[in-house]
């Protein structure tokens, strides 16, 4: 089951040189199960040729109003008939100006007067076009009709300019289509989820870490955020890309953790709590580099707290999900977990199994609720696992 099975997506591709990047958007969308049209104004043609639209989406593409029909009757009608969403990437200021004001003058502004399906526009330009007070005033009239507006991203234009401008990477554009057609069963509550290895200094050059890679922790802030959440993600020490749309707090020590999860606590409805937090840190941190003349030293180690043990001590209305790492007895330790930081369910998994745990892209499971019910489940993506969890916190909130 892919997450755009079944979804008809309309994409405008409009006279921008990112319009090659949209290839990408297409190719990924497809992938994603959805079918993917393509209407392209004759400035796009310029850039791409139609056809690498047509092979990459397995669709005849659009350009010319009069060109005579590619599959329709009646093509403008139809192809606005087709969209459950209209993505139209990039759009430039000319693109935006016409939408705007109801200008329908070739097949993809006359397409977008006469579908009823929701848009989604990816404004990509130069800067100074796209900081024109014309420019934001026609996507301030877009908007207040409700059409979402990807925000532009910031970085090295074509025009030879460092600013804002640039069109979203494809893999964005795509997050933020399937966040469209993901049910929203999170919308109005606020998540907060904990992610990573903390690091505990030695000294300057060195720290203590664990095998974290964040993968579970990101997953869940991914799949809260696509179910409508506000996500605030904080995270340790991680060899992950952070998901868009979450605000992300970065820190390193457990210490550092707990402030930042006890500043947010009182304002969120849940907390996952996925980060391999250190039990333990260095008492003396060295302030300068340690040298190696001694033939053998000892580090002493001081308990750091236990972060959720103190959220579930100070719970007002959260919902509390631990994780539960063993290498043995894994219900019997996870329960006793469960019960001693008050969660109200508790994700359990043997890191000792192959293909569970630390450093890889799957998960073994069992879940473990507060009123006793035990959920096991086989081996499965962690981003699988993250849509269960979510599902979970959901349905216990509402
Ligand atoms: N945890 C925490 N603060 C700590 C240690 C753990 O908040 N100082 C959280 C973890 O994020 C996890 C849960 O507590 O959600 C259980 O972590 P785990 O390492 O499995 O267990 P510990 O409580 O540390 O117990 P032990 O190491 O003895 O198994």
């Amino acid at each position: 089951m892919n997450e755009l099975d079944g979804k008809n997506i309309l994409i405008g591709v409009t006279g921008g040189i990112a319009a090659y990047k949209v290839v990408e958007v297409a190719s990924r969308l497809k992938k994603l199960g959805a079918n993917v049209r393509v209407i392209m104004t004759k400035a796009a043609a310029e850039f791409v040729a139609p056809r690498t639209f047509q092979e990459t989406t397995g669709n005849a593409v659009s350009v010319e109003m009069f060109a005579g029909a590619v599959n329709f009757h009646v093509e403008h009608i139809a192809l606005a008939n087709f969209a459950d969403v209209v993505l139209i990437a990039p759009a430039t200021a000319n693109f935006l100006a016409k939408a705007a004001h109801g200008i329908a003058d070739d097949l993809l502004t006359t397409v977008v007067l006469a579908t009823t399906a929701p848009m989604i526009v990816a404004p990509s330009m130069n800067t100074h076009m796209l900081e024109h007070p014309a420019t934001q005033k026609n996507l301030e009239i877009l908007a207040s009709r409700g059409v979402q507006i990807l925000d532009a991203a910031t970085g090295w234009l074509a025009c030879g300019i460092n600013g804002k401008g640039r069109l979203p990477e494809p893999e964005d554009i795509c997050a933020e289509i399937v966040k469209f057609f993901a049910p929203k069963i999170l919308r109005g509550k606020k998540i907060l989820v904990t992610a990573g290895g903390t690091m505990e200094p030695i000294d300057p050059v060195r720290f203590i870490c664990n095998r974290s890679s964040g993968k579970m922790g990101y997953e869940t802030a991914r799949a809260a955020q696509i179910s409508g959440a506000e996500v605030v993600l904080i995270s340790a020490n991680v060899s992950v890309a952070p998901p868009p749309n979450v605000r992300l707090v970065k820190v390193e020590t457990a210490l550092e953790m707990r402030d930042a999860v006890l500043a947010e606590y009182d304002s969120v409805d849940a907390v996952v709590m996925s980060a391999a937090v250190s039990d333990y840190r260095v008492k003396n941190v060295a302030a300068q580099k340690i040298k190696k003349d001694a033939e053998s030293f000892t580090l002493e180690l001081v308990k750091n707290p236990d972060i959720l043990r103190e959220l579930g001590a100070r719970k007002t209305n959260q919902l509390l999900v631990g994780f539960a790492a063993e290498t043995q007895n894994l219900i019997e330790y996870a329960r006793a977990k469960l019960t001693e930081k008050n969660l109200d369910f508790i994700v359990a998994n043997n890191v000792a199994q192959e293909g569970a745990g630390f450093a890889v892209d799957t998960n073994i499971v069992t879940l473990i609720h507060r009123d006793g019910a035990v959920e096991n489940f086989p081996k499965m993506s962690k981003a699988a696992l993250a849509e269960i969890i979510v599902q979970r916190v959901a349905e216990k909130l509402h």
